[in-house]
């Protein structure tokens, strides 16, 4: 397959970041400015199939998600995803094939960009992803799905898509899933280290 490039997708998870919540945060100007940088980049078409993708795949399709979903679903089987936590051992087995990761902008990412990171998370029904915490400031958008999201001082809150999750360096945070999946938008900032990631539960 030819290279890809993913201008309509990268603009419209732009948008998504854009979008003001409850606070208008810089993180989110770092993300879009990472995605609109980078519209036009092309990367090698990668053809992953992960056990996960068919439920992620049929939420993109969901009346609720995000416009941003309708330029996904094109990309869906050629971006590099991977499963959450599998290959360090991070997460038991099974709860790390219920979630599957992709870092689009990035140093380790499909297309390189050593300022930040920006990327997609999908997480299943019914999976309880344990408390974690890292150095990086991180942002989630929510695209489709419903999902209860916890960080310290806020207790697990269900959350629709445009809802808007800030994580402060080093703030622990959860997400979990009961009747619904998950995707949403991520943004890292900061310092972008993945060694200092660590679960805890
Ligand atoms: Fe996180």
């Amino acid at each position: 397959m030819a290279d890809l490039v993913f201008s309509n997708m990268f603009h419209a998870l732009a948008s998504a970041l854009d979008q003001e919540g409850e606070c208008s945060e810089n993180i989110a100007r770092v993300g879009a400015d990472a995605l609109r940088r980078h519209a036009e980049s092309s990367c090698p078409a990668e053809k992953t199939s992960l056990a996960t993708g068919e439920e992620i795949f049929s939420l993109l399709q969901s009346p609720k998600a995000l416009p941003c979903a309708v330029e996904i679903t094109p990309y869906m089987d050629h971006l590099s995803w991977h499963y959450s936590g599998y290959e360090d051992g991070g997460i038991s087995a099974d709860v790390a094939l219920r979630m599957q990761t992709v870092e689009l902008i990035g140093a380790d990412g499909m297309i390189d960009d050593p300022t930040c990171r920006v990327g997609l998370f999908a997480q299943t029904a019914n999976t309880d992803y344990i408390i974690r915490t890292h150095s990086a400031e991180e942002l989630f958008v929510q695209i489709a799905g419903e999902a209860e999201w916890y960080k310290q001082g806020t207790p697990y809150t269900m959350r629709h898509p445009g809802d808007r999750m800030h994580h402060a360096s080093y703030q622990p945070h959860a997400s979990r899933t009961i009747n619904s999946g998950l995707l949403a938008v991520w943004v890292w900032a900061g310092d972008l280290a993945y060694e200092n990631y660590n679960y805890q539960g």
